[in-house]
């Protein structure tokens, strides 16, 4: 790159206050098919129908469920022709995330700072309107083929979005789950690129690194992993991990064969009763990684002096953590695609900021045993 070029983008990129995001407004799903991936949230996760868009709304090329819980709010979304861009996504990729979308004042402004600042861009700014109101929107890309939109909503009454109408499906009835909002959304990129991915969200967005594990804190018998957390110092929590070099197959190569390319890996949603949200999805049959209950003594150990229901987190396998602000209780749900990829985290956190460090072994060694399973250990 010469001289004058990398000046006018310095210029540029001083010119430009990176975008300020309001928070996570939905991830969208690209999937296979929209009307059993969100029959599968709303009766194993206990996610409300909310709204719908299809045919019937007057789009003939996608169908889109939004479903809701707490602040969690899931936008899956499936093709209506084979010549789709969702149908090849999911072709590449199987199940998977397409965007992280943030909340924004002003679309068009967020995304040409973010361009300025070296932001690949996705899609342009562009207005939706309906006797509702409209929406501002626009695109750029991050790690594969995952897109983050930048969406002004402030201006619709409506159920979701122009051409969305309320949804006509109502959730099975169970028990109630609980989940209240984004924790932080994890994604798994090429061997090689974790720093440059890092330096992407600082520069475009203006993020600042969080806290950075090498692969002598993430490391198994067997395999390895590099993960670097990236925030805008509010709600907006982004891991980026990847594989190192170990033993055999890290389980961040085994998500980077299955889905093709970077991507997703796991979406952290909290809670603030652990047990009950993880009593509840296990009566609507939602399966989880197990630790080995050698995993409690050593817990115990390490837990010395906070009160914990020991009893219910060995019989349910939650996990516990704890750093200098508090301690943490998190477990890891299966897969939730048929390919090896992506995944949810439920976590519930009493003061601790950290991602359960102290738990990386046992859940790794967990991942592990369901990669031999596969036969891809
Ligand atoms: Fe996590």
């Amino acid at each position: 790159m010469g001289e004058t070029v990398t000046a006018r983008r310095q210029d540029a990129a001083d010119r430009h206050q990176p975008p300020v995001l309001a928070g996570i407004d939905h991830v969208e799903w690209w999937v296979g098919n929209a009307r059993a991936f969100s029959a599968f949230l709303a009766s194993a996760f206990g996610f409300e129908f909310v709204a719908y868009a299809g045919p019937e709304t007057g789009r003939r090329d996608r169908v889109s469920y939004v479903l809701e819980q707490g602040e969690v709010r899931f936008l899956v979304t499936g093709a209506l022709t084979p010549d789709s861009p969702i149908a090849e996504h999911v072709r590449a990729h199987g199940d998977g995330v397409r965007d992280v979308c943030f909340r924004v004042d002003d679309a068009a402004a967020a995304f040409e700072a973010a361009v300025a600042r070296g932001g690949l861009p996705e899609r342009p700014p562009a207005t939706d309107a309906d006797e509702d109101g409209e929406i501002h929107h626009a695109a750029i890309r991050t790690y594969g083929e995952t897109v983050h939109t930048f969406l002004d909503r402030s201006g619709y009454g409506g159920p979701f979005a122009p051409g969305f109408v309320p949804a006509a499906l109502t959730a099975p009835a169970g028990p109630a789950v609980g989940l209240t909002r984004y924790d932080h959304i994890v994604g798994n990129v090429e061997k090689g690129r974790l720093d440059d991915w890092v330096e992407y969200y600082c520069r475009v967005l203006g993020f600042d690194p969080l806290v950075h594990f090498d692969d002598e804190q993430i490391s198994t018998q067997y395999s390895a992993l590099m993960s670097t957390v990236v925030w805008n110092h509010d709600s907006v929590v982004l891991p980026i991990n990847e594989p190192a070099e170990g033993l055999r197959k890290s389980q961040i190569e085994e998500y980077l064969d299955y889905y093709r390319s970077p991507g997703v890996q796991h979406i952290a949603l909290r809670t603030a009763d652990i047990v009950a949200t993880v009593r509840a999805l296990r009566d609507r049959g939602v399966r989880f990684l197990t630790v080995p209950p050698e995993y409690y003594e050593d817990a115990r150990e390490r837990m010395a002096g906070v009160d914990l229901p020991w009893a219910d987190l060995q019989e349910l396998g939650i996990l516990v953590d704890r750093d200098r602000d508090g301690h943490l209780l998190q477990i890891f749900t299966e897969n939730v695609c048929d390919r090896p990829t992506v995944f949810f985290e439920i976590i519930q956190r009493e003061g601790a900021t950290g991602f359960g460090a102290g738990n990386f072994k046992a859940l790794f060694e967990a991942i592990e045993r369901a990669q031999a399973a596969r036969g891809n250990l």
